[in-house]
């Protein structure tokens, strides 16, 4: 079983958050991975390259699993995956990132999958990141960063997830990137009334960003038994 973190933009906080989803479940006594897809922004390594995000996401799995599983496409330019993949000649494969999931779901009971950037985030001159939890069916967690603005993309985000019909909205997680939005409680309201899915959680503005503290704020079943 997986679930695909998105969010509704850059830096909303997804792998926070995603990482909090696998603490949780791993507490619950779990077998928890996860992956990061397609990573631009990495840095290189006498292993290869390397992202942030998906060693982030090792960190919270019970068991090891191969880097190559975990992040199979890493690139060095923090721009968009389909100009770094052109950059290095690479095309983004979606056959070899599901095989690469599999093999991490045979070994886990759940897979916590982080997306990049927002929903329609392009990997090629045709397709998309969306491509990949659709195809896999898997169940989307939304990450609204709250701030200005999130109400049009928590919107627009969920009616492109919903679109199509094959992707489900497993809920959201409202996540506290600006300690000066306000009116915080009636934003928080008009996105409970407006998402079709539930709220799993809000972490509010951390002073001291860590894991732990966001995990404690999440309000989830075992995911692994959700359907
Ligand atoms: N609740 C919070 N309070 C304070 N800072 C936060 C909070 N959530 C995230 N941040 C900070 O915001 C930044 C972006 O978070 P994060 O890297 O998780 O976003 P992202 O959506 O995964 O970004 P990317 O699109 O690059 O993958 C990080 O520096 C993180 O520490
Ligand atoms: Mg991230």
């Amino acid at each position: 079983m997986g679930y695909f973190v998105t969010g509704t933009d850059t830096g909303v906080g997804k792998t926070l958050i995603a990482a909090a989803l696998m603490k949780h479940q791993a507490a619950l006594g779990l077998r928890v991975a996860g992956m990061k897809p397609v990573a631009s922004g990495c840095y290189p390594t006498a292993a290869g390259l390397r992202n942030d995000d998906a060693v982030a996401l090792e960190h919270q799995a019970t068991a090891r699993h191969p880097y190559a599983l975990v992040n199979p496409y890493a690139f060095a330019p923090a721009i968009a995956p389909h100009l770094a993949a052109d950059a290095v000649g690479v095309t983004i494969s979606m056959p070899l990132l599901i095989d690469a999931y599999q093999q991490l779901e045979e070994h886990s009971d759940v897979v916590i999958v982080e997306g990049a950037g927002g929903w329609r985030v392009p990997i090629g001159p045709v397709g998309l990141l969306s491509d990949f939890p659709e195809t896999l069916g898997l169940g989307v967690i939304l990450v609204v960063g709250l701030r200005l603005g999130c109400l049009n993309h928590a919107l627009l985000t969920c009616e492109a997830i919903l679109r199509g019909g094959k992707s489900r909205l497993v809920g959201w997680v409202g996540n506290g990137i600006d300690p000066a939005f306000s009116p915080l409680e009636a934003n928080i309201a008009t996105l409970e009334r407006r998402i079709p899915a539930p709220c799993l959680g809000i972490v509010p503005p951390l002073t001291n960003v860590s894991v732990e503290a966001a995990c404690t704020r999440l309000r989830l079943p075992v995911l692994a038994a959700v359907e």
